[in-house]
C-alpha cells in the first residue's frame, strides 16, 4: 500500500490499535498525526512512530477540544476513529442515567464532534474509519450499554457514508484484541480472560492490533468501500 503524500490522523492514536494503525500508515508512507487526552502518552507513543509523526492533544469528551485540535490539523486525507476508555460490565438497572449516558461520551459523541470538524477538512479520495466491536452481536451480560454504543456507530457508519459522500465512511468492528486496554485487569485474571475469549474464536486465538490497522488500512485504500462495516475477530461470532 502507497500512503505517500497522504495525512492521516487517528483518535486515540496513542495506543491500542490506535496506534497500530498509526503505525502502519507512517510505514505506507503517510504523514500522521496521532491525537489522545493526554500529552505524556502521546509523547511516549510518538516514540515509538517514524519521525515526521506528530501529536495533537484533544478531549474526546469536550467538542470544542475537536475545535481547536482540527483547525491546527488543517487538510487530511484520512481520519481513523479508534478513542475508547474503559469501562467495567454493569447491568443496566444497576447504572445510573448520568453514567449511562456518559458512557457514550468517548466511544460515540467523540466520534461525532470529530467527523463534524474533520470533515469539511477531508481531501479528494480521503476517508473516515470508525470502530464499533463484536459486542453489537454477541453482548455479554453487563454490556447492554457498551454494546448500544458500538451499535450506534454503526448506524453513523451507513447514515454518515450517504451524508458525507464523496468521503467514504466505513467502520471495523473487532473481536477481542490484545491491547493495553485490557491492563485495567490484574495479570492473572488477564491472561484467563483474553485465554477464554481466544477459545470462543475460530482461529483459538485473540487479535492483536496489527490486524486491526491492516483492517483500517484497506478501508483506507480500496475506493470502492463506503458504509461497510468490517469484522476482524477470528470468527468469534459465529460459533
Ligand atoms: N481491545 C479490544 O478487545 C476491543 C474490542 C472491540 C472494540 N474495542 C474498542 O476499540 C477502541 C480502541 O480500543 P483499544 O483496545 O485500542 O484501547 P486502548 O489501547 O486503551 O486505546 C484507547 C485510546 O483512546 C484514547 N482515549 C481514551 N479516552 C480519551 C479521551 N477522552 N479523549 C481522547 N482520546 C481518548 C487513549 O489515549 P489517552 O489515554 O492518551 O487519552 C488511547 O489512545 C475502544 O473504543 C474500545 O472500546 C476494543
Amino acid at each position: 500500500m502507497d500512503l505517500q503524500g497522504k495525512h492521516v490522523v487517528v483518535i486515540g492514536g496513542s495506543s491500542g490499535m490506535g496506534l497500530a494503525t498509526a503505525a502502519g500508515a507512517a510505514a505506507a508512507g503517510a504523514k500522521v498525526t496521532i491525537a489522545s487526552s493526554d500529552q505524556s502518552r502521546l509523547d511516549a507513543a510518538l516514540a515509538t512512530l517514524p519521525s515526521g509523526c506528530d501529536g495533537v492533544v484533544v478531549d474526546a469528551r469536550r467538542e470544542e477540544s475537536f475545535a481547536e485540535a482540527l483547525a491546527q490539523i488543517g487538510e487530511l486525507d484520512h481520519l481513523v476513529y479508534s478513542a475508547g476508555d474503559g469501562v467495567s460490565p454493569r447491568p443496566l438497572v444497576e447504572t445510573a442515567p448520568d453514567e449511562a449516558r456518559g458512557l457514550f461520551d468517548v466511544r460515540f459523541w467523540g466520534a461525532v464532534a470529530a467527523i463534524r470538524h474533520a470533515a469539511p477538512r477531508i481531501k479528494a479520495g480521503g476517508s473516515i474509519g470508525l470502530t464499533s466491536g463484536t459486542i453489537v452481536v454477541r453482548p455479554p451480560a453487563g454490556a447492554a450499554l457498551a454494546a448500544g454504543a458500538a451499535a450506534a456507530i454503526e448506524g453513523l457508519t451507513r447514515g454518515l457514508a450517504v451524508e458525507l459522500a464523496p468521503v467514504r465512511v466505513n467502520a471495523v468492528r473487532p473481536g477481542a484484541i490484545h491491547t493495553p486496554m485490557w491492563d485495567a485487569l490484574p495479570e492473572a485474571r488477564r491472561s484467563a480472560v483474553l485465554g477464554a475469549l481466544a477459545e470462543r474464536t475460530i482461529t483459538k486465538k485473540v487479535g492483536q492490533p496489527d490486524e486491526i490497522a491492516a483492517a483500517h488500512l484497506f478501508l483506507m485504500d480500496n475506493r470502492f468501500v463506503t458504509g461497510t462495516v468490517l469484522t476482524v475477530d477470528g470468527g468469534a461470532i459465529l460459533i
